[in-house]
């Protein structure tokens, strides 16, 4: 199980330090939301943010891509080599071919679903994916509230994994807190997306709160 900061609530104007912050706490990997204001109604960070990431810290980029036409930015970030990247169903045409093109650069390569989309809808996809993302909250900011139901879908893509034998992690990502967290886990999500929460506060203070509740 692994807690993932999302930086976009983090101020930007201290990133440095926060990274250095979350490496000490033991954190492995970043959460990048890069979002268009077409597909979200926000508009966050582009690829040379995660260039820039990926001068500054060891840690490893978890890339979502809230964008309208994933497949004319993927190119651009795979270039930097995330850890993952994850674009959402509702916005790709052709979302196997371009999973295998972010797989066949060695990078993990995930699927999203937004809140309003079932588990069936993406029932073929999830075949081919490391990772399947499941929105808890619509998506475009941080500090929403968590959208409960959506778990039952969690429970869901572990039995369909457990059945077939699928390889991908489950991440869950929106209102994830030190209240939800546990629904969370005991749903079978590997991956918490946690950002408000952390950096709403002291981010090594947060995440021991954190890591506290997943061990009880
Ligand atoms: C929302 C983003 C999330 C966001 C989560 O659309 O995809 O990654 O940063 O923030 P919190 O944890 O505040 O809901
Ligand atoms: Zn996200």
């Amino acid at each position: 199980m692994k807690i993932v900061p999302s930086i976009l609530n983090a101020n930007l104007l201290y990133l440095s330090s926060d990274l250095a912050k979350l490496e000490e706490a033991d954190i492995e990997m970043i959460h990048v939301d890069i979002m268009d204001g077409s597909f979200v109604p926000n508009i966050s960070f582009g690829p040379s943010f995660v260039e820039k990431i990926a001068e500054e810290t060891t840690l490893k980029q978890d890339v979502h891509l809230m964008v309208q036409d994933p497949d004319q930015i993927v190119d651009d970030i795979l270039e930097f080599q995330p850890e993952g990247i994850t674009i959402h169903y509702e916005a790709s045409s052709h979302c196997f071919q371009l999973l295998d093109k972010i797989k066949s650069h060695g990078v993990k390569a995930g699927i999203a679903i937004n809140p309003g989309t079932s588990y069936e809808t993406v029932e073929a996809a999830i075949m081919i994916a490391d990772r399947v993302l499941v929105m808890t909250v619509n998506p475009g900011f941080g500090g929403q509230k968590f959208i409960k139901p959506m778990l039952h879908k969690v429970r869901k893509l572990d039995l369909t994994r457990q059945i077939n034998q699928y390889a991908y992690q489950i991440e869950v990502d929106g209102g994830v807190n030190d209240e939800t967290i546990l629904a969370c886990c005991d749903a079978q999500a590997d991956e918490f997306v946690v950002g408000s929460y952390i950096f709403n506060g002291d981010p090594l203070a947060q995440i021991e709160t954190l890591n506290k509740k997943l061990s009880e």
